[in-house]
């Protein structure tokens, strides 16, 4: 019988990493289980990408610990680079390869690795073959992603802000790719700035900032969570700001109100909780 117990894929304790005097990793900690979607939620400079280039074996950390699939990734062992993917930002390959090039030059590392027909047919993209990369669409790169990450058939893959940057088109590629290596049972390590990426994508979130963790756990139950609009407009000279869980019956009412005054809403605006705002909601928990 397979046992139900919990394995792991990542352990990360005490991470530290310094360029020079710029110490960007400060002491992270986290623990990834097999078939999960964890992801590193922070703001640009918060030390994700250099976490994630130790763990890939990538970069060198000046201290703590660090196993990926029991290995230590400093040493990068083959049997390791054979059992991880890595989707990079740029793609990071040959823009005038066509795409099964592409694709069956991301296999040659594996000892296994699937059928590139058979994995461009699986991400969608079977009939862009003979395309070059550089001539897809951004929604297609994302798929051709997918199907780097899926040729190798590794258990654990890598996304370092696989969204940042995109329209809304290109976005709902990558979040499909994401769901599907979920799906497929992999492990998945992916870094984002957006809070809303994480909420969609992820089992569990370390909220990183400033080379820490700043707070740990499942995207729901952070900060203000997934409820809740910010709704701003201006009066006599300053911003006033509401929060609610309902905008619609809220708008209705202030917009009613200043219309029957005669009044206008100057600058009025309707937002979700930003990730600052999350980062303040946990500052003031943490001061409580
Ligand atoms: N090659 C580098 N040389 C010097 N400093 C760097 C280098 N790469 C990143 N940094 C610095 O390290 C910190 C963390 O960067 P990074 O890991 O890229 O964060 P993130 O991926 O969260 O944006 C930032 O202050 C950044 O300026
Ligand atoms: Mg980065």
């Amino acid at each position: 019988m397979v046992s139900a117990m919990r394995e792991r894929a990542i352990l990360v304790r005490d991470l530290r990493m310094s360029y020079g005097p710029v110490e960007a990793v400060r002491g992270i900690s986290f623990e990834v289980d097999k078939g999960e979607v964890f992801g590193l939620l922070g703001p640009n400079g918060a030390g994700k990408t250099s976490t994630v280039e130790i763990l890939e074996g990538y970069r060198r950390r000046t201290g703590g610990e660090a196993s990926v699939l029991g290995f230590d990734p400093a040493a990068r062992p083959r049997e390791l680079r054979q059992q991880i993917g890595i989707v990079t930002q740029e793609g990071g390959f040959y823009p005038r390869a066509t795409v099964r090039e592409g694709v069956e030059l991301a296999g040659l590392p594996y000892p296994s690795p699937r059928d590139p027909g058979e994995t461009l047919e699986l991400v969608g993209l079977a009939d862009r073959g003979e395309v070059r990369v550089q001539d897809l669409s951004g929604g297609q790169r994302r798929r051709l992603d997918l199907a780097l990450a899926l040729v190798g058939d590794p258990g654990l893959v890598f996304l370092d802000e696989p969204t940042t940057g995109f329209d809304p088109a290109a976005r709902r590629a990558a979040w499909e790719v994401v769901r599907k290596l979920a799906e497929l049972g992999k492990t998945v390590l992916l870094t984002t700035h957006y809070l809303e990426e994480a909420q969609a994508l992820c089992d569990r979130v370390a909220i990183v900032k400033d080379g820490l963790v700043v707070a740990e756990g499942p995207p729901g139950s952070l900060g203000p969570g997934t409820a809740g609009y910010r709704v701003s407009w201006r009066e006599n000279g300053s911003r006033v700001e509401h929060l609610t869980d309902d905008p619609t019956e809220f708008l209705n009412r202030v917009t009613g109100e200043a219309l029957a005054d005669g009044r206008t809403l100057e600058e009025l605006q309707v937002s979700r909780p930003s990730l600052e705002d999350v980062y303040l909601d946990l500052t003031e928990e943490a001061a409580r």
